[in-house]
């Protein structure tokens, strides 16, 4: 048979306290409903429908160009009605699989199991036991079978005793699903229709319910507040982590870091505390990562050390570059081998060519660094005149004193000096030792000025 995936996301998650809808909510850089979208997709679903409904342009515009199907729910009356709306176009030969989408953590193997448990012709819903089971709907079972789901509100005290729990998965044929969801009432202390009603209907046609327990309660946490997605924010972040130590990543405190995309790394790469990766991050071998870094969308080649406090976005490096401590290295920043960028610098759209050091101070913008160059601290690439931006180009060798100003377009040749403190214009020849400074002036008798009054 084939599967079917109904996303749940249309309800609005008035505790998120947020104009954000709770499904975009970010949970490891990207939306709460995407993770399990991404879910759906590698269990091989030929049909994933998402119910949406509120903020429902926002939900809409967050996953365009994604192949998924939609069905609008204008008005939210539970999840039994929320089901409903994806129905039309759900194929009778299929089985149809019910995901909550906030409920993010939920492994393909996890509902593998769920699917692999389950004959063509049965209902299954994934439950967890909880400590404290407060505000989820129970499992009522009767001689160990599932007999009912009771919801927290309608629940007897005895029923709120149950710690068995239903994590909102569930699992039907669809045709006898759209039976039971046409005979759904709302007669319930939220005037509700509850998808979770389907459970005694199948009951009383004779069908067999399976209650599949998942081994881990993060992993079917449902998340409402901000407090729930901090705490899933961790769990994934632990479960990210483990992942990449058993790849042989070193970090000094596996809580003290956030992942935030993909991150690859070759051998014995080591990410000390606090450091945040965001998008496709690729980390060459014995690459270090020292304290307080963010790492985004960028690619650095093996033996490059990343010292403290680095802020590095769309930028790649060659092997045994060192950045920082306290550089910036903005999108296009592209550095070969053995490269140096130092403290307070700020590199932008720029090629750097072998063994080349900007160590201090420095802001390249636009320029095109031959190799072996080394640029004085405190130099500036004037590359934008206010309206437009223009490219500075230095040759091989070329060495640029401190506290120079390049103001583009200008290029300097191969092996040229550059004095320090000079504003450069115009082409400075190769070999050659360019300056631009007034004479040095010294002002004999001079005084400095006195406080008046005294
Ligand atoms: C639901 C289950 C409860 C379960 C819990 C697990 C029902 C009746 N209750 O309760 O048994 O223990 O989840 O987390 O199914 N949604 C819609 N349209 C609606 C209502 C909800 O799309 O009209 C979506 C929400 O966006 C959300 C999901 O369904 O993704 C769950 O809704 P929520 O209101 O959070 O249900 P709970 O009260 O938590
Ligand atoms: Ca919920």
């Amino acid at each position: 048979m084939g599967l079917s995936i109904v996303i749940l996301a249309a309800g609005q998650g008035t505790r998120m306290r947020s104009d954000l809808p709770k499904v975009l909510q970010p949970l490891a850089g990207r939306p709460l409903l995407s993770h399990v979208v991404d879910c759906a997709h590698v269990l091989g679903a030929e049909d994933v429908c998402v119910v949406y409904g509120h903020g429902g342009e926002q939900v809409l515009a967050a996953f365009d160009g994604q192949e998924l199907r939609w069905a609008l729910q204008a008005e939210q009356h539970g999840t039994g009605h929320a089901v409903m709306q994806a129905m039309p176009d759900t194929p009778d030969a299929n089985r149809v699989l019910v995901l909550f989408g906030d409920v993010p953590l939920l492994t393909p193997a996890t509902l593998e199991r769920l699917l692999a448990a389950t004959l063509d012709d049965e209902v299954a819903v994934l439950t967890v036991d909880l400590e404290d089971p407060t505000g989820y709907g129970r499992i009522v079972r009767k001689d160990g079978n599932v007999v009912r789901l009771v919801e927290q509100k309608d629940a007897t005290l005895a029923e709120q005793q149950i710690n068995e729990i239903n994590t909102g998965v569930m699992l039907s044929p669809a045709v006898r699903l759209k039976a039971w969801l046409d005979r759904l009432g709302n007669d319930n202390a939220q005037g509700e229709y509850y998808l979770t009603d389907v459970i005694e209907m199948a009951v009383s046609d004779g069908v067999v319910v399976n209650g599949v327990k998942a081994d881990d309660e993060d992993e079917v946490m449902g998340i409402n507040d901000k407090k729930q997605l901090a705490q899933a924010e961790r769990a994934l972040q632990a479960r990210l982590v483990d992942e990449l130590m058993a790849k042989g990543v070193g970090f000094a405190d596996p809580a003290r870091v956030d992942i935030r995309g993909t991150l690859t790394c070759g051998k014995d790469v080591f990410i000390d505390i606090n450091a945040v990766i965001e998008g496709d991050v690729e980390l060459g071998d014995g690459v270090v990562v020292e304290s307080n870094n963010l790492i985004r969308n960028s690619r650095l080649g093996a033996g490059t050390v990343v010292h403290s406090n680095c802020h590095i976005e769309g930028a790649t490096t060659g092997a045994n570059c060192e950045l920082g401590p306290f550089a910036r290295l903005r999108p296009g920043a592209e550095l070969a081998d053995n490269v140096k960028a130092g403290n307070f610098v700020e590199i932008k759209k720029s090629t750097i060519a072998e063994g080349s050091k900007v160590n201090h101070l420095t802001y390249v913008g636009d320029a095109e660094i031959g190799k072996g160059v080394n640029v004085g601290a405190g130099t500036i690439t004037c590359n934008y005149d206010g309206v437009n931006k223009h490219r500075t180009v230095i040759g091989d060798g070329a060495f640029i004193g401190s506290g120079v100003e390049l103001v583009a377009p200008v290029e300097i040749g191969a092996d040229a000096t550059i004095g320090a403190g000079s504003t450069i214009t115009k082409p400075a020849p190769d070999e050659a030792l360019t300056l631009e400074r007034a004479k040095q002036l010294t002002v004999k008798g001079w005084r400095r000025p006195v406080k008046k009054g005294s």
